[in-house]
């Protein structure tokens, strides 16, 4: 079956231009509505500094997590990936549900740590990426060594698409290998405003026309399948500030990303053409007002064409909810207003019935695997300013934690629970929202163990591995085996001793 749908992100570290980006694919894609938007969020995240400011940009993000434009007779779903201050496990969890990622990195900073990261959980997925070198119309780094960064840091095949005509104050330009124009700055902004040159003689300076010719002898030429299969990224060189490379980042994703993928499920293979609608939640967002638990959770179609009150089974229920008023992301056609297909995400209200990781189907015939929780980066040991609320406080980091807000371990030796989290942000969201939902009050402190890691083997090797090192041993919200690590070390050299288990930094559900 074939797709028009595109289900995408933007990968990036902060400042490498995210935003701008994502601002112009919206205008240039005319939803341009949805870009003052963008830039709303922006500001707010600036400002944000207290428990009702964070409650407003989720606000906000409810709106923008899932922005959909068309173009072409393509239809583009682009997730946000919440970066900055506020990146958390969701955004890795949103990586699961795109088919294809750009990759933004700044044309002088290169590889950033937080690229590198959210690249790692692409390629677990095999997620296929596309290259944006940004900030071309300012001094950067030699183009090679940019090439050559992505290629050895995230060991990828590296096909330029384009090529900058000098950078900074020589900035003329960029040529597009494939039509062989060059798109030109104009005016005192210098900005793309839509001339395009021919590559005639003399349009190219020496020095950059040698570059060029190294190149295209020096990389492989751009490659479908490989793209496809996470092995090749194509590399596009513009300005997200000043238009450079946008017309070509949308036509990149219209003409090579991959269609909605079929997805895994329990019973084998689920196709696009699957009979029924089915769909996976990959985010749980808490609505506006923190004294109503009602929750917005964002399914990913897999399946099947979803209609305004449809009923569906979510996995971990077992009887149908009726959609009554799901959140559909509006193009600008009514067809698609009104219908979701698959790649498209449907926002669907609940009091906390659904969870991440869940499947919904129209027969609850089919679970969906491989939706990933991730082992934690930052642990705390939670602390009751008032000791007799324990179970509150249970209750409270079991609701959190299902919402994807924290994740919580139960260690086997003493009674305070540790909290995990991958986003220092996730922590003071903890906190206001135990005081705020919960009435339960609690410090955060240091945790003795640095990371988690999933614990996988035989009954009797985990009985055998618990003898000796059970004060490093929790249980997660599941009820299942959890290692404790002091350190990355400590997880190495655990490993080495019990081969006979795996320590996974993920955990399907
Ligand atoms: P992010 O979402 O990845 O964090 O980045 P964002 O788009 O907010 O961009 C970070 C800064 O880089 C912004 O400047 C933005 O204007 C600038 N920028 C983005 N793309 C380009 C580009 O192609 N060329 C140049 N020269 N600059 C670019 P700022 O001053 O920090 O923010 P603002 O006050 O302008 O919003």
């Amino acid at each position: 079956m074939s797709s028009n749908r595109r289900t995408f992100a933007i990968i990036s570290h902060p400042d490498a231009g995210k935003t701008t980006l994502t601002e112009k694919l919206l205008l240039q894609g005319g939803a341009i509505h949805l870009a003052g938007e963008v830039k709303a969020r922006g500001a707010a995240r600036r400002a944000r500094s207290d428990w009702m400011k964070i409650e407003q940009q989720r606000g906000i993000s409810v709106t923008s997590s899932v922005m959909t434009f068309q173009k072409d007779g393509v239809v583009f779903n682009l997730l946000d990936t919440p970066g900055h201050e506020d990146f958390s496990e969701d955004t890795y969890r949103t990586l699961t549900a795109v088919d294809s990622a750009i990759m933004v990195i700044d044309a002088a900073k290169g590889i950033e740590p937080q690229t590198r990261k959210l690249f790692e959980v692409c390629r677990l997925r095999s997620v296929p990426i596309i290259t944006f070198v940004n900030k071309v119309d300012r001094e950067g780094r030699a183009v090679f060594e940019t090439l050559d960064e992505v290629a050895d840091a995230l060991a990828l095949d590296v096909c330029p698409m384009s090529w900058p005509i000098g950078m900074g104050g020589i900035f003329e330009g960029v040529l597009d290998f494939a039509t062989q124009t060059i798109a030109r700055p104009e005016g005192d902004s210098r900005e793309f405003l839509g001339k395009r040159d021919p590559v005639t003689d003399g349009a190219i300076p020496a020095d950059i026309a040698e570059e060029i010719e190294l190149a295209q002898m020096g990389y492989p030429e751009f490659d479908l399948t490989a793209y496809r299969n996470g092995d090749l990224t194509p590399v596009y060189f513009g300005s997200a500030l000043k238009n450079f490379g946008v017309a070509e980042m949308i036509d990149a994703i219209a003409r090579y990303a991959p269609p909605p993928r079929p997805q895994p499920s329990e019973s084998g293979t689920i196709e696009l053409d699957h009979p029924e609608v089915t769909g996976f939640v990959f985010k749980v967002q808490a609505n506006m007002d923190p004294m109503h638990r009602d929750r917005i959770a964002f399914m990913r179609m897999v399946s099947g064409t979803f209609k305004r009150g449809m009923k569906l089974t979510p996995s971990g229920l077992g009887k149908p909810i009726a959609v009554h008023s799901p959140i559909l992301f509006f193009a600008q056609d009514r067809e698609i207003a009104d219908t979701a297909e698959a790649g498209d995400i449907i926002g669907i209200p609940n009091h906390g019935t659904l969870r991440v990781g869940d499947t919904l189907s129209e027969k609850n015939t089919v679970r969906f695997t491989g939706l990933p929780n991730f082992a934690p980066e930052i642990l705390r040991r939670v602390q009751l300013k008032d000791p007799t609320k324990t179970k509150q406080l249970r209750k409270a980091l079991d609701d959190l934690s299902e919402e994807g807000v924290i994740q919580v371990f139960y260690p086997e030796i003493g009674a305070q629970s540790i909290v995990g989290v991958v986003g220092q942000l996730q922590l003071d969201v903890l906190i206001s929202r135990l005081e705020a939902e919960y009435k339960v009050e609690a410090v955060l402190e240091p945790s003795p163990f640095d990371t988690a890691r999933w614990l996988k083997g035989s009954d009797a090797a985990l009985r055998t591995f618990a003898d000796f090192n059970l004060s490093n041993l929790a249980k997660d919200r599941d009820g299942d085996p959890v290692f404790m690590a002091r350190s990355a070390w400590d997880v190495g050299y655990q490993q080495e001793r019990n081969p006979e288990l795996t320590f996974s930094a993920t955990k399907e559900r």
